[in-house]
């Protein structure tokens, strides 16, 4: 297979766009894909500083070398979730990476934001985990953003993630869910960010492909509390439509984005209060954060911490490689 552009040996075929690529000719399609995107959607300009949510993953890292190399102003914001080893070693992941840059990194930890670990505030309420975990990071998100005079949250959701969530809400016919479904989320507020996903366009296995041609050292494991998530089983079942019908993903995001997303939105018009105990925006009185972090004081004794709290299964190391051995046996990729 050659590449499209020089016609040397491609290391990447790329299905749904009927091409192939070598290593250099790959990260320059991708770079101009996710500034493309980023310019097309009006995300943000070169005036602004942009908070990056980074991970550790594949793709909130390869979303922050774009920009950094686009020479775009962007500093990092990690969120330290306490879930043991997974959270140490992502948290290792970004300081290297930003390191390295000479980037600058904020890092909140949930532990002190909420008062414990996500392991312990998953047992001190009956919220499913990564539903107290993902208010928790969109609330700090907002906050550092705001505090470190940030317009926009950068975050690294690919085209496969927005897939899936559009997949989980179209099923649920959740019409709140649908009119949030968007790669720009507007400061409707002048205590909101803009949220932004420059990558959305861009597949989870393109953005391991370039993460791994760049050479950038991520964490491969999912968070541990990820397992057996229906957002895994929905992102399964779009594989298998897209292995039959390459662009399936893409055309079922996109075409939702452009023809029915307007609809659900005109009817979800929110008017936006401000939270009476911590002044962020609420559609209530007190905001869901600020009643989770009650809950978790509550029931979290002193001293109790991420050490009373079991993981759930031993991550599946073979599982969690899966995605790179799997580049690798295609022999679709080979070192930089
Ligand atoms: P996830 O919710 O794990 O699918 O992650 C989606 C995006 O949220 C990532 O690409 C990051 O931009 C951001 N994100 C997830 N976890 C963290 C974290 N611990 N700290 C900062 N940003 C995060
Ligand atoms: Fe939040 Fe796993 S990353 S529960
Ligand atoms: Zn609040």
């Amino acid at each position: 297979m050659k590449c499209r552009k020089c016609g040397g040996r491609a290391v990447l075929e790329l299905r749904r766009h009927n091409t192939a690529f070598c290593g250099p000719d790959f990260v320059d399609f991708f770079r101009h894909h996710v500034l493309e995107t980023v310019r097309r959607w009006r995300m943000f300009t070169r005036d602004e500083a942009i908070l990056v949510a980074v991970s550790g993953g594949k793709d909130s890292l390869a979303l922050w070398d774009v920009l950094h190399e686009a020479g775009y102003a962007t500093t990092g914001l990690y969120i330290d979730l306490g879930i043991f080893e997974y959270s140490h070693a992502s948290k290792a992941r970004c300081e290297a990476f930003a390191g390295e840059r000479g980037l600058p990194l904020r890092v909140v930890s949930v532990s002190d934001e909420v008062g414990a670990p996500i392991p312990a505030v998953r047992d001190a309420t009956r919220r499913p985990t990564c539903s107290a975990c993902g208010l928790s990071k969109r609330y700090i998100m907002n906050r550092a953003a705001l505090e470190g005079g940030f317009s926009v949250v950068a975050t690294g959701h690919n085209l496969d993630d927005e897939a899936a969530t559009l997949f989980g809400s179209t099923l649920r016919w959740d019409e709140s869910a649908l009119a949030r479904q968007t790669p720009v989320l507007a400061a409707t507020h002048a205590k909101l960010a803009r949220r932004v996903k420059p990558l959305f366009r861009m597949s989870e296995r393109e953005t391991a492909a370039y993460a791994f041609i760049r050479g950038i050292d991520y964490i491969v494991e999912e968070c541990p509390f990820a397992r057996g998530a229906t957002s895994i089983t929905h992102k399964e079942v779009l594989n298998r439509l897209e292995d039959v019908s390459p662009g399936s993903k893409a055309m079922f995001l996109q075409g939702f984005l452009d023809k029915a997303r307007g609809l659900f939105q005109e009817r979800e018009a929110v008017r936006l209060l401000e939270c009476v105990r911590c002044g962020q925006t609420t559609t209530g009185e007190v905001c869901a954060f600020c009643k989770l972090r009650d809950q978790v004081k509550r029931a979290v004794r002193p001293g109790a911490g991420a050490a009373a709290t079991e993981l759930p299964d031993a991550p599946d190391p073979a599982a969690a490689r899966g995605l790179i051995s799997d580049l690798f046996a295609a022999s679709e990729i080979h070192a930089p």
